[in-house]
């Protein structure tokens, strides 16, 4: 490797080798790099210096492994032979942490001898984010520092350790407030002035398994990441090593670090990692200037438009929130209180910011004049055409010139709403998703007319406020609850032919979904699908079939959580719901009424059609133009709909299923309902070309 290209840069400070790894954007420990550390390493064994310090250029230490290497066959040296070839010197070597050290950047942190952390670093084990385990060490290294439990705590939650917790649990051995450099240098110099020399993990003792707490913790584990397989194997490897030779432990570390390599989990959330990323940047935005985000109007301060507003002020915003009259602006304000309230008691905020924001951050009003200064104006009032208009022509009138409209809408035509000003070119759609302030997901709706400047904005507003922005076309629904409505459709038909929508919800649970249909439904309220239904009801093909018992249900009044009663009954015995024989009374009815004959539909059944029916439609939703990307309707049901992450999303799914599979369900149920069950095109182009929707993610 030439200079010129090498990543480690090599510099001689007296008795100190001062090792700088520079590798943006995060200093990915990329072969280059393991190849000039192990140089590096090398000159410092034969060279007359005393101490070595490695740390890192730009905004970080090594943030761990370089993620784009996965999958892709191993090229050496490897990372556990790099951190190896550290702990082994002969001469003290001292890392630097700074930025996130995370992954295996901690790893060759603890195979140096001593560790300084600046105070704003943050360090962790995330691995098992990613579906795999700490491969370089981290496994056996980080319990023989700090004790069994707190480190395994550390590895399977994934969690960032900041700088002073990290110096109490012992993980480094000194704060500082200097740059990296002058921070290792200065710390060095103590080394020499005492004489210390190496000290290494690799000696220590293996700590001690209290079996009780192991076990407690293994549940704990297993109850917070169902389905996945990564955070008990980092346990199990954890626990096994404490009891064998540390050359052994880390052999059975490397052995589960390979099987899980192997994964499709691994392959799942490698790419739900950089689907996030991709979905963020849109290539037709680059060099686009976004304008500014700093005063955020809101109109409508209900369960959308308080949440919008808490998540502004959390994240540093001016807040305007429009009510229709003073007392409820003044409801709308006590609501956000509440919510901020919430988030002092959680940790997030202090008592006294939250003081702060109410008073001089928030304005509440029933005049819409108030909105003159806003930059981004969110209108979050009813679902419906007539009122969003009416509100948006009141902000042409109000809102200044360059400001920007946005509609919350769930479903409504965005282009209508637009045409409603005079200015369409500044509207776009910012679907946000309940509860606004917690909830990543952002669908950014570019209309017809949006300008780009507008959709930079969208995507600008996005990451200030720390969401996952992903593009969205303008069609019923966008991408994720057009998506949703065809396959709730699936599952109300599997009901209508025999399986109870308890076993549909019971087998996509077992699936990975956090919660089933019909048990979303009832959080959501009934009222909304109904709303639906009535809203799609004149334009219904003849042919489309549609279960009445859900707003048979509806009309009963049984509007799901809100009223103790939806498709579960929600009571003190059962808090969570449990299941309710007049609901099934109510669809053996329908069943009846129409000759259907119940079948049996098997767990495998319910979940394969469920899925192709999302599939299909996303698919449709590619081909269309309204989700630029398979990867996108990937984020849009991640992290909207609690599609399980380490599964990759549906479109990632169907690529690990085989197209042709799908295309097989989709067949099957077409000989029972050829309307519904049309194979959308592009997934019968891909399957016959044999190929994957990750063949259409690349730009
Ligand atoms: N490898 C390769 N690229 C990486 C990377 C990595 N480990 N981490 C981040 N990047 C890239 C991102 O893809 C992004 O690229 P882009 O600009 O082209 O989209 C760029 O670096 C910046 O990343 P972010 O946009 O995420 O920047 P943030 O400042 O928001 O976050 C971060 C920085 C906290 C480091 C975050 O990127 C992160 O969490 N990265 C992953 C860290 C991780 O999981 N490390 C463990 C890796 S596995 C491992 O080490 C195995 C070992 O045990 C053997
Ligand atoms: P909501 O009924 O809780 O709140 C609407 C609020 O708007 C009410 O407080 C009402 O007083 C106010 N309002 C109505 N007309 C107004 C006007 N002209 N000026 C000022 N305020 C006015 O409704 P919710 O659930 O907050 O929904 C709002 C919008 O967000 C809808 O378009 C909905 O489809 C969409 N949405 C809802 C989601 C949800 O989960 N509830 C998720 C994503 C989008």
């Amino acid at each position: 490797m030439s200079e010129s290209t090498n990543p480690v840069r090599y510099e001689v400070e007296g008795a100190i080798a001062v090792i700088c790894i520079d590798n943006p954007p995060v200093n990915a420990a990329s072969q280059a790099v393991r190849e000039g550390l192990v140089a590096a390493m090398a000159r410092f064994a034969e060279g007359p210096e005393k101490v070595a310090v490695i740390h890192g250029a730009g905004r970080t230490f090594v943030a761990g492994a370089d993620i784009k290497e996965f999958g892709k066959p191993p090229t050496e040296p490897m990372l556990p032979r790099v951190v190896d070839t550290v702990e082994a010197q002969e001469k003290p070597v001292v890392c630097v942490l700074h930025g996130t050290a995370l992954g295996g950047g901690l790893e060759l942190a603890l195979a140096a001898h001593y560790r300084v952390a600046l105070r704003s670093a943050r360090i962790g084990l995330p691995e098992v984010n990613l579906g795999i385990l700490p491969g370089a060490g981290g496994t056996q290294r980080l319990p023989r520092l700090i004790g069994l439990i707190p480190a395994v705590e550390i590895f399977t939650s994934a969690r960032q350790v900041g700088a002073e917790e990290a110096l109490e649990l012992g993980i480094v051995d000194a704060l500082s407030e200097e740059e990296p450099r002058v921070a290792g240098l200065n710390f060095a110099a103590g080394i020499l002035a005492r004489g210390d020399g190496p000290r290494r993990i690799r000696d220590l003792p293996g700590p001690k398994v209290d079996a009780e707490a192991v076990a407690e913790l293994r549940a704990k584990v297993a109850r917070a990441n169902r389905g996945e397989i990564a955070h008990l194997a980092a346990l199990d490897v954890a626990v096994k090593g404490a009891g064998l030779p540390f050359a052994e432990a880390l052999a059975e570390e490397r052995k589960a670090f390979t099987t899980l390599m192997e994964s499709p989990q691994r392959a799942a959330l490698i790419h739900v990692f950089f689907a996030e990323r991709k979905a963020a940047q849109l290539p037709e935005l680059k060099g686009v200037t976004a304008r500014p985000v700093a005063h955020l109007g809101v109109i409508g301060g209900g369960t959308m438009g308080g949440g919008i507003a808490v998540a502004g002020l959390l994240n540093g915003r001016r807040v305007t929130l429009i009510e229709r009259d003073a007392a409820a602006a003044e409801k709308a304000r006590e609501g956000i209180a509440r919510t901020l309230a919430d988030s002092v008691r959680r940790g997030k905020l202090t008592g006294d910011r939250r003081a702060e924001l109410l008073e001089t951050a928030l304005t509440t009003s029933a005049d819409n004049a108030a909105l003159a200064e806003a930059d981004v104006i969110v209108e979050a009032v009813f679902e419906s055409m007539e009122v969003k208009r009416e509100v948006f022509a009141t902000l042409d009138r109000v809102a200044k010139p360059g400001a920007i409209l946005a509609t919350n809408t769930s479903y409504l035509d965005v282009n209508e709403i637009a045409a409603a000003t005079s200015r369409p070119a500044d509207v776009l759609g910012l679907h946000f998703f309940s509860p606004a302030h917690v909830m990543r997901l952002l669908e950014i709706v570019v209309a017809d007319r949006t300008a780009p400047e507008v959709v930079a904005t969208g995507f600008a507003l996005a990451r200030a406020l720390q969401k996952i922005p992903v593009r969205a076309g303008v069609c019923d629904g966008f991408i994720g609850n057009r998506m949703l409505r065809v396959y709730r459709l699936a599952a109300d038909h599997m009901v209508l032919d025999g399986a109870s929508p308890y076993a549909i919800d019971r087998a996509l649970t077992d699936f990975g979904f956090a919660m089933g249909p019909y048990a979303v439904a009832d959080l959501a309220g009934l009222d909304i699908g109904h709303a639906t239904r009535e809203r799609l009801r004149p334009t219904k093909p003849a042919e489309e079939r549609w279960g009445d018992w859900p707003d048979r249900l509806h009309a009963l009044g049984r509007l799901g959580r809100k009223t103790g009663r939806g498709y579960y009954i929600y009571d003190a015995e059962s808090p969570r719901g449990r299941p309710d024989p007049e609901v099934e009374a109510l669809v053996a009815e329908e069943r009846a009424a129409k000759g259907i004959t119940a079948r049996a539909l098997s767990d495998d059944e319910i979940v394969e059609r469920y899925l192709a029916a999302m599939i299909n439609e996303g698919a449709r939703i590619v081909e269309e133009g309204i989700a630029r990307r398979p990867l996108d309707v990937d984020v849009v049901k991640i992290h909207g709909y609690a599609f399980p992450r380490w599964r990759g999303g549906p479109m990632h799914h169907a690529d690990t299923l085989g197209l042709d599979r799908v295309l097989a369900t989709i067949r099957a149920a077409a000989a029972e309902d050829a309307h519904f069950w049309q194979p959308a095109p592009l997934l019968a182009r891909l399957a016959s070309e044999g190929r994957g929707f990750a063949s259409l993610d690349e730009d």
